[in-house]
C-alpha cells in the first residue's frame, strides 16, 4: 500500500521556499488534508506540513492522539522560555540533533471549518507548531545547528541521500528505526 503523497526529501527545492497563505478554506483543501493526514499516519508522523508534500501552501496537519488536526495560516504570537530537546524530521531522513527552542509558544490561524484557532502549548506540543510553521518558512531543522554541527549533518546526508539512488526505501527505513529507536526520548516531528 503506498502513501497518498511522497515525502519531499532534503535537497528537494520545494523544502526551502515560502509557502503562502492560504486563501480559500474548501472542500479541496478538506481531500488535501486528508490525504496529508493518511501519509502522516502511514509514516509514524505526528505532524506534516504542506511544503513536505509539495504543496507551498500556509498549512499543516497533526495528531497528538487527540484525533486528527488541522492549523492553516498559523501565527506564533508569542514565545517564551527556552527547551532542549532532541528532534529530527521526515525529510531530514535518519537525522536527530538536540535542539533549543521557546518551551511555550501561543499559536493562532484557522481551522478546517473556517473557525478562528487559538492555542496555548508547551513542551513537545510547542515544539511540534513551532517545527511545522518552519516548514512553511523553508526552514529546516540545520539551520538551527551550529556551523560544525550542519558541516558534519550535511556530509552524513549526502551519503544517505546518494544512497538512496533513487529509491526512498533506506532513508524511510532509517527513519523508522529513529522513530522506534528505543530509549531515546526523542521525537522525530515529521
Ligand atoms: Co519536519
Amino acid at each position: 500500500m503506498s502513501s497518498p503523497y511522497t515525502i519531499r526529501l532534503f535537497g528537494d527545492p520545494v523544502l526551502r521556499q515560502m509557502a503562502k497563505d492560504v486563501s480559500d478554506i474548501d472542500g479541496k483543501l478538506v481531500k488535501v488534508c486528508d490525504s496529508m493526514l493518511e501519509t502522516m499516519y502511514d509514516d509514524a508522523g505526528i505532524g506534516l506540513a504542506a511544503p513536505q508534500v509539495g504543496i507551498q501552501k500556509r498549512f499543516f496537519v497533526y495528531d497528538f492522539g487527540d484525533g486528527p488536526e488541522t492549523i492553516i495560516n498559523p501565527t506564533i504570537t508569542e514565545s517564551r522560555g527556552e527547551w532542549l530537546h532532541e528532534e529530527g524530521c521526515l525529510s531530514v531522513p535518519g537525522l536527530h540533533w538536540e535542539i533549543v527552542r521557546p518551551k511555550e509558544i501561543h499559536i493562532t490561524g484557522y481551522d478546517l471549518h473556517g473557525n478562528e484557532i487559538s492555542l496555548e502549548a508547551d513542551e513537545l506540543e510547542a515544539r511540534l507548531f513551532q517545527h511545522e510553521l518552519d516548514h512553511l518558512d523553508g526552514v529546516l531543522l540545520l539551520d538551527h545547528l551550529d556551523e560544525d554541527t550542519r558541516k558534519a549533518a550535511l556530509a552524513t546526508l549526502r551519503e544517505t541521500l546518494l544512497d538512496l539512488d533513487g529509491s526512498r526505501a533506506k532513508a524511510q527505513e532509517q527513519e523508522k528505526r529513529g522513530w522506534f529507536r528505543s530509549g531515546s526520548g526523542g521525537l522525530t516531528l515529521p
